[in-house]
């Protein structure tokens, strides 16, 4: 695999010109995590990766707010470097753009996000369409640096800038009757190519308890890096869920639907028995077809490094832990 050395098409802002927080890798460090992942995390897509990583991938600029502060909210900062730009907008999961980790990236150029708006309904007291404009006000974007862990036994940390969705739930004023909230995601024949596959039934639809929904973790996010949110990472507007896996923080949203019933969810339309609607990160709970306990880091786990251990929940059992107690995590996978 290449391995840029050269500052040309370097020219993604260092997180210091967006971020009091001095975390972030500077560009030696960030060759250096290259080099010594060389051998490849062992996953499909290298060769597409670096196709994309030699022609600069378009930016999408920085957000009309960017957030003063880190988030107050506890547990929203991992003190684990950031997965590099590079690594988090080409390696991706997001079937409508294609089943390959670079497609995302490669196909989602013709994807419109601006006008947008999103639809709340269901059981509120207020249901209400929001423009993006609008919806980018009404909370105090924060800038939150998550571990994602992807079902398939990898991992990035991110930083997300964003508000609580419970910030956005207030608006609406859920009825007692609502238990749920379901979320529905863009699916667009003309610029989305997979949409119409039979890869999964579209829309791609997720759904969370109405309590894990309100949690404080539960991000709706507008961008990432101190940018906006690039199309393969859920432009213009997706949820980061990051004790679940990485398949409930749904993407490009355009309906968020509160319901008495348990909605039925796109992968667990798809196969059942591999992904329940709870989801949590749980290394004692294997999938079917492999074992949940370890995981890769992107960008700096080689694919001969021993990986390393996934924590309960992402590591966010502190503050999620107590929404789960009582219940059977293994039948409520
Ligand atoms: N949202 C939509 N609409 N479609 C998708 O295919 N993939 C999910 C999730 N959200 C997906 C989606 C999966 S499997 C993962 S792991 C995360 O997005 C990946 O997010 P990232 O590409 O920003 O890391």
């Amino acid at each position: 695999m290449l391995i840029r050395n050269d500052d040309k098409d370097w020219n993604h802002a260092r997180s210091s010109e967006i971020t009091p927080l001095g975390v972030y890798q500077d560009r030696r460090q960030w060759i250096r995590q290259l080099a010594a992942g060389a051998a490849g995390v062992g996953l499909t897509s290298w060769a597409g990766r670096d196709a994309l990583a030699q022609g600069a991938t378009a930016r999408p600029g920085k957000l009309p707010a960017l957030p003063a502060a880190i988030s107050k909210v506890a547990g929203a900062v991992t003190m684990e470097k950031p997965t590099t730009y590079q690594d988090a907008s080409t390696y991706n999961n997001f079937y409508e753009f294609g089943t390959d980790k670079a497609d995302p990236a490669r196909n989602s150029s013709r994807f419109q996000t601006s006008p947008w708006s999103v639809e709340v309904e269901g059981l509120v007291k207020q249901p209400r369409t929001f423009a993006l404009e609008d919806l980018l006000k009404l909370g105090a974007q924060e800038e939150r640096i998550y571990r994602l862990r992807c079902v398939e036994g990898w991992s990035m940390v991110i930083p997300w800038i964003g508000y609580s969705l419970a910030q956005l739930l207030k608006q609406v004023e859920p009825l007692g009757s609502a238990k749920y909230v379901e979320f529905v995601t863009a699916a667009d024949t003309k610029t989305m190519p997979y949409v119409g596959s039979g890869v999964l039934e579209w829309p791609y639809v997720e759904g969370l308890r109405l309590d894990e929904a309100m949690h404080p973790l539960t991000l709706l996010s507008f961008g990432m890096y101190g940018e906006i949110l690039p199309k393969q990472n859920g432009a213009p507007v997706r949820l980061v869920v990051p004790w679940k896996y990485g398949f409930k923080s749904s993407k490009s949203l355009v309906k968020i639907r509160l319901t008495e019933a348990q909605p039925r969810t796109a992968w667990n339309k798809s196969a059942p028995q591999e992904y329940g609607f709870y989801s949590n990160v749980n290394p004692n709970v294997d999938h079917p077809r492999w074992s949940q306990a370890s995981e890769r880091r992107i960008g700096e786990d080689g694919l001969f490094a021993k990986k390393r251990k996934t924590l309960m929940f992402n590591g966010y059992e502190a503050q999620v832990g107590q929404l789960y107690a009582g219940m059977d995590l293994k039948k409520f996978y």
